[in-house]
Parts: C-alpha cells; sequence; structure tokens
C-alpha cells in the first residue's frame, strides 16, 4: 500500500494546523515532521512542544524524523509529545542497535535513516527489529532539493533482502519526491512518500496531496 507522509519543513509554520488539514484532506496519511539540530545537519528546526500542539491539531500518525545528535537522549520526549514514528539516523548512532531498541521501548514505532552516502549493508543487523528503512534522496537539512537517483538502486535493494529474508519493514524514501521522479520512486519499491516542497511549497496542499498521490497510484499499476 503506498502512503503519502507529508513533510510540514515546507509548510507555512504560522498556519500550521490548517495547512495540516489541507495535506490530509488530500490523501497525506502520515505526518512527516523534520527535527534538526544545527549538529547532525546544518539547519535548526522544530522540537517536542511543536510535536505536541500537531498532536493535538491531526489524527495522522507523527513520523518524527530525528537528524539529531545523541538522539537517544531525546527520544522519551518525542514519544511523550505524541510521535507515533520515529526514525533515526545510522549515521548518527554508535549503538544503533540500543537505540532502535529504546524506541521500541516507548511504544513507538521503530525507524531506521540512511544518507546518500550510507550502503544498505550497514542496515543488515537491524532490519529484523525495525518498521520500516527511511532511505534519504537528498542530503538531510532543507527542503525542495533535487531528488539523487542513487535512492532508486537502495530501495529495490532492500526490497530484495526483505523478501529474501521473510521481514516485514515497510520503505520510506524522503527528498526530492515530486509529480516528475514520484513514479521510478514507487517502482522501486517505495511504500511511503515523504513529500514537502511538492505538497506545501506553493499552490494549495490539498490539490498538491491528490495530484502526487494519484500519479504514485498509477505508477504502482506498471510495476512490474
Ligand atoms: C530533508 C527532510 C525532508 C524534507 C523533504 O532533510 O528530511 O523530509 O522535508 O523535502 P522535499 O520533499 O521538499 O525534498
Ligand atoms: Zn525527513
Amino acid at each position: 500500500m503506498i502512503e503519502l507522509a507529508p513533510s510540514i519543513l515546507s509548510a507555512d509554520f504560522a498556519h500550521l494546523a490548517e495547512q495540516v488539514r489541507a495535506a490530509a484532506e488530500g490523501g497525506g496519511t502520515v505526518l512527516h515532521v523534520d527535527v534538526m539540530d544545527g549538529h547532525f545537519v546544518p539547519n535548526i528546526t522544530i522540537g517536542p512542544p511543536v510535536v505536541a500542539s500537531l498532536r493535538k491539531a491531526t489524527e495522522l500518525p507523527l513520523d518524527c524524523h530525528l537528524m539529531i545528535e545523541n538522539p537517544d537522549q531525546y527520544i522519551p520526549a518525542f514519544v511523550a509529545a505524541g510521535a507515533d514514528w520515529i526514525s533515526v539516523h545510522q549515521e548518527s548512532c554508535v549503538h544503533l542497535y540500543r537505540t532502535l531498541q529504546l524506541i521500541r521501548s516507548h511504544g513507538a514505532q521503530v525507524g531506521v535513516v540512511i544518507n546518500p552516502a550510507t550502503p544498505v549493508e550497514t542496515l543488515t543487523e537491524v532490519l529484523d527489529i525495525v518498521d520500516y528503512v527511511l532511505v534519504m534522496s537528498v542530503n538531510p537539512g532543507f527542503g525542495g532539493q533535487k531528488f539523487i537517483p542513487g535512492a532508486l538502486h537502495k530501495l529495490r535493494k532492500l526490497a530484495e533482502l526483505r523478501n529474501g529474508r521473510g521481514l516485514n519493514f515497510r520503505l520510506e524514501v524522503d527528498g526530492g519526491v515530486s509529480l516528475q521522479t514520484v513514479g521510478e520512486v514507487v517502482r522501486a519499491g517505495a511504500e511511503i512518500l515523504v513529500a514537502g516542497n511538492a505538497v506545501f511549497g506553493s499552490g494549495n496542499p490539498k490539490t498538491n496531496a491528490q495530484t502526487l498521490l494519484k500519479a504514485a497510484l498509477e505508477a504502482t499499476l506498471q510495476k512490474v
């Protein structure tokens, strides 16, 4: 099943609730929340207080993508604020297995993320303890960047590994997902499509989400 996860990074933060509602009306079923600390990535965004406000503003699951150092220190606060899904970067976790177990112990869905330069093989030992794998298709830190095509073979490889090992994790992709790239992303196996600029960048988030989702669903029909 394909799901659209609108990323609020490109939303108008002064009208967040309204924008989130519009994206949900357009078919968004998961809300992607980008958390950046100015250390792991060169940008600063939001923390648990905004997640707590979002929790009151929408019923969509909140997918918190932690682009931060020392995520273990903040995972409890994000869960307490209302995060339903939490993903951490392989690159930011020395004790990745422990961090993923920590997310699980707090009752959130467990995700692991890899940057464009990180091979899929770095995840071999954790694939059986995650609910989803997030493949970055841009360098994390900013919205509205160009899709990096190397993400496609990583998605294919993860889908193969999953089938070969009989695992159930889902595949999420993040960065540069647009009407131009969504087809190949879906055909490569992505199931949860994060989209910031394509939904909130310009125009109406509701129709933007509808158009993107329609293109994604059409691509699944062409999938061989
Ligand atoms: C980038 C973030 C993304 C970002 C994607 O570091 O992780 O979630 O919002 O934005 P677009 O869809 O504009 O590439
Ligand atoms: Zn993200």
